[in-house]
């Protein structure tokens, strides 16, 4: 039978996703609102397309009314979780953390309930704690509930990265783990033009430059856009981690997971690699990391820590 991926919220970074998964052909998709049949008016415009794109999957909205809807998850293989509000201008991620929290942990609760089997990705932000409170909520195995941050800020850094180069996009690696926040860790000495760390390359004020743009990249787009945050790219992250899954890949990718002493951090939810795969999280790949990077990656498991304390979860 064919995959079903739900994805939850229909605004732009849940309407991308769509579409991305949409011309991948490879599942159904079921989009879910609360905002009357807007989820409807996007489905049917990317079934329409399908013709055009080739694609012929189909794509369905649903709206949340009343308490009733949630019933289209049944038989999901994955879900999407992007609902909710989004940052602006001046504005950190942490400062949604209390409306999003009612939003992802109602969700989890109706994911538990209606897809008890679907690996579920979280998008909302503040993404780290959203992904503790979704994994909290619905219960499921630490495998199936994953965060998507690094992803992302990795591709700002490469993107920032083949700039500063002259060279293409694919030339270029990069790691970054930690929170999705100020206390992101970008790995300059993993990331790597052409296969070279770029510590080798670059003098150090410059890396520092780059790694600033990266954690600041989420709120320089905030900054232009001014009614709302970044989505082209946070939703081609997500269709990354989701080709991961559905073909099985085994591809290690920075993701948030759940950690159990892993890089030395217990009981929360932080970016770090992990290896993808049918199951979900296979591994949490530890690197050896030196005494500022694992000391960066604590600093980003306390502050998550704070988070979930402020979600008394
Ligand atoms: C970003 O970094 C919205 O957190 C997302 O753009």
């Amino acid at each position: 039978m064919r995959k079903k991926i739900s994805v939850i919220g229909a605004g732009k970074v849940g309407a991308t996703t769509a579409q991305r998964l949409a011309e991948r052909n490879y599942a159904d998709i079921v989009l879910f609102d609360v905002i009357e049949f807007v989820a409807e008016g996007e489905a049917l415009d990317l079934l329409e397309a399908g013709p055009i794109v080739g694609y012929d999957i189909n794509v369905t909205g649903v709206t949340i009314k009343d308490g009733a809807g949630y019933e289209k998850l049944a038989n999901s293989d994955l879900v999407v979780m992007t609902a909710g509000i989004a940052r602006k201008p001046g504005m950190s991620r942490d400062d949604l953390i209390l409306t999003n929290q009612k939003i992802v942990g109602g969700w989890g609760e109706q994911i538990a309930r209606y897809a008890p089997n679907a690996i579920v990705i979280v998008v909302t932000n503040p993404v780290d704690a959203m992904t503790q409170l979704m994994w909290h909520t619905t219960k499921f195995p630490k495998q199936r509930v994953i965060g998507q941050a690094g992803v992302l800020d990795s591709a700002r850094l490469r993107a920032f990265v083949a700039l500063e180069f002259g060279v293409a996009q694919k030339n270029v690696q990069a790691y970054v783990l930690g929170a999705h926040g100020d206390q992101m860790v970008p790995l300059p000495r993993y990331t790597t033009v052409a296969g070279v760390p770029i510590t080798e390359l670059l003098p150090k004020e410059k890396i520092d430059a780059l790694v600033k743009r990266t954690r600041d990249g989420g709120a320089e787009i905030v900054n232009l856009l001014k009614t709302g945050s970044a989505f082209y790219a946070p939703s081609a992250a997500v269709a990354e981690m989701v080709d991961a899954i559905l073909y099985d890949k085994h591809q290690v990718l920075p993701g948030i997971a759940l950690l159990e002493g892993e890089y030395k951090i217990s009981g929360v939810c932080a970016g770090v690699p992990v290896k993808l795969g049918a199951q979900g999280i296979e591994q949490v790949v530890e690197w050896k990391l030196n005494a500022d990077e694992q000391a960066a990656m604590e600093k980003s498991g306390n502050a998550v820590r704070e988070l979930n304390k402020v979600m008394g979860i």
